[in-house]
Order: C-alpha cells, then structure tokens, then sequence
C-alpha cells in the first residue's frame, strides 16, 4: 500500500480526495486544508486524519507521498515540505509561479531520488494519449500547425495567477510534446478584462524550429467552455475534444498531387476513462518504479517557461526569440513570472 496525504481539499483537491479514497494500491492517510469544513467533511467521509497545517500533517503522519493542490503560489512551499520529509510528490498544475521556484522543487526531487510529477491531467485523457499516438506515428505527416482552443467562463477562485499561467500551460504542454521541437519564436496579445490582477485573455503565435507554427487561443471571457486542439499535416488532420475525449481524422486525399483535398473523416475509438484517475495511477505506478514518471518536474517547468515567455511577449509588445528563450531556460535571464500584462480594462 502506498501511504498517501493530500495537501489542498478546493476545487481540484475534492476530485484528488475522491479518487485517491478509492484508488487501488493507496490509502489515503491524511488530508489538510486551512478551511476547517472542507477539513470536517473528508475526515467524516473517508475516515482519514485532518490538520489544518501541512507542516504537522507531515511530521505527525507516516507517509510515502503527497498530492499537492492548493493554489499556485503555494506549491512550492508544499512541495519542498513534502520532499524534505522523503515523500515523493504530485504537484497540481502549473509547477508553480515562477521559473526560479520550479527549479527549486525539481532540483530538490532530483537530488532526493524522489518522483516529482506535475498535474497536467490533460495528458492523461485517452483522447490527448490517442492523439499522441498516432501523430507521433505519422498519421498526419508533416505537421504544419498545432491550433489549441481552451475557453470558457470565468473561475472567480483563481486570483494569483493570469490565464496564460493557470490554462495556457495545458497546451503549451501538450503542443511542445507533439512538436517533439524547440520553440524558435513566439509572440503573444493577452487583455485583460475582467480579472482584478492578471490577464484573462491570450491570442499567441508559436513557430517552432521544424517550422510548424503553434496557435492559441485560450481565455476565461467565453460564455460557453472550449477546449479543442488540432492537428494539421500534409496527409490530413486530427481534431481533438478534450471535454467529450471525442478524437477525429479527416484525411488529404490527394497527398500525392500536393494538393489539399477534402477526405473521409472518421470518428476515432476512444475508450473513456476519467484523466485524473490516470494520472495518479500513473504517479503510483512511477513510485512503485514499475513505470517512468509520465509528466516530469522539466515537463512542468517547459510549461512553464513557455507561458511566461508569452506573458513577457505580450507584456513587452515583441516577438521572444530562440536565443533569448535558451537564455531563460538556462536561468541566465529571467522572465518576469506571473507579471500583470496588458492593463486595459474593458
Ligand atoms: N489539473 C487541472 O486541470 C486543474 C484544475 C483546477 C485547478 N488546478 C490546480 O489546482 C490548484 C488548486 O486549484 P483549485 O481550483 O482547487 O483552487 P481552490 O481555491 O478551489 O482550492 C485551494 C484550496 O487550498 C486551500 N489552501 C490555501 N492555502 C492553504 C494553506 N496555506 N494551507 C492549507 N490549505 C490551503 C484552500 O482553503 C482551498 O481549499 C491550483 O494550482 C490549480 O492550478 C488544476
């Protein structure tokens, strides 16, 4: 049995708190969190410990890992709490807040010899795993754009970082595994609207060094939630749902001619499953070291990066280039993390 606590009962740790009471191979210890009701009710639900201080939490209970889900900014904190007491962790999305503090939390893993994964669940949902499948097959060719959509209505719980930070990262994550290429240039528009501290919506362009150009579009301004990404090549396209897990192929056909023409789509076979679930069996699995950990600390960290270059672009006016990008990644010059952008408001 993998002996588990959970630091963070919100929105995010209530489904960690459900599935993790019920996972196969776990046993949900002890949960913290500084509100004493989300406290009460997973002590009266699932039968574990309460504290309202994971410091205590992780002194008091023996243990063997933690999922960490409170807010951003706090990830870190947890995190090094955690890996100090010898416990390999599961950070919640994004790593953290800045580069330097990501760092930290990898570098610690690292030199521990312990599993640090990062919560980008939309790995694990069998459409996005279909998808890389069969693009990392050569279903599509060539890639010649990655389009991402992620919208949807605003989450007012969300105050310490910016939609680029908190959403975009999701897709940053995803398109760079896709591309399996560096980033050559980006540039980035992001406003923000209704959102009292950081920006709420994005509009960037990614070119990437096999020339395949990235595009998203992610914001919390839209009245109805989106969250599709496409993959277009010479021999044809693979468009992805990430709420329904529904994956589509339209195919070229006429490759040949190198022409575009329109081909037959077919809806894939996905077997559904909930990506969150995955994702901590995944974790366990990697402790157990019956398996590499899927979504790593540097994967967290490239997110990351990528998201607080755009933020920077968009901050600044101008396109991030190759050169400049290299130099943030070896932590010789530092974007400004979770910087207000754009500060017009509507
Ligand atoms: N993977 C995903 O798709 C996904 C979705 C939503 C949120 N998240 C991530 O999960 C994290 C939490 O987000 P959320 O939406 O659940 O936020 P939330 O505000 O709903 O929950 C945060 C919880 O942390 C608790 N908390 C805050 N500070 C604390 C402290 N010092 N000690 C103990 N408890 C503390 C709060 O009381 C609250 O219950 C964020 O990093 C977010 O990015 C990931």
């Amino acid at each position: 049995m993998t002996r588990v606590a959970l630091i963070g009962l919100g929105a995010m740790g209530r489904n960690h708190l459900r599935l993790l009471s019920d996972l196969e191979g776990v046993e949900l210890v002890a949960v913290c969190d500084q509100s004493q009701v989300a406290v009460a009710s997973a002590i009266a639900k699932h039968g574990v410990a309460g504290y309202s201080s994971w410091d205590d939490m992780l002194d008091k209970e023996k243990l063997d890992a933690a999922v960490v889900a409170v807010p951003t900014r706090f990830h870190v904190a947890a995190g090094l709490a955690a890996l100090g007491r010898g416990l390999h962790v599961l950070v919640e999305k994004p790593i953290a807040p800045t580069l330097d503090e990501g760092r930290h939390l990898v570098q610690t893993a690292h030199d521990r010899h312990l599993v640090l994964a990062v919560g980008h669940v939309e790995r694990f949902n069998p459409a996005v795993r279909e998808l890389v499948r069969r693009v990392a097959a050569g279903e599509v060719g060539r890639i010649f754009q990655i389009h991402a959509r992620r919208q949807g209505p605003f989450p007012a719980r969300i105050r310490d970082v910016g939609v680029v930070i908190d959403l975009a990262t999701h897709d940053l994550d995803v398109m760079y595994k896709l591309a399996g290429s560096e980033v050559e240039r980006l540039y980035a528009e992001t406003e923000q609207r209704i959102h009292t501290e950081h920006e709420d919506i994005l509009n960037a362009l990614l070119k990437f060094q096999t020339e395949m150009l990235g595009v998203l579009q992610v914001n919390w301004l839209t009245p109805t939630k989106i969250r599709e990404m496409s993959v277009l090549g010479d021999k044809g396209m693979l468009v992805c749902n990430f709420l329904t897990q529904e994956l589509t192929s339209f195919k070229n056909a006429d490759i040949k001619a190198e022409a575009v023409i329109e081909g037959e789509s077919l809806a894939l076979p996905i077997t559904k499953a909930e990506p969150l679930k995955l994702e901590l069996e995944a974790f366990v699995a990697a402790i157990r070291g019956e398996a590499p950990i899927e979504v790593d600390g540097e994967a967290g960290l490239r997110a990351l990066h990528l998201a607080l270059a755009l933020v920077t672009s968009a901050a600044e006016a101008r396109v991030i280039a190759r050169p400049e990008l290299e130099a943030q990644w070896r932590g010789e010059s530092q974007p400004p993390g979770g910087r207000p952008a754009t500060r017009t408001r509507r």
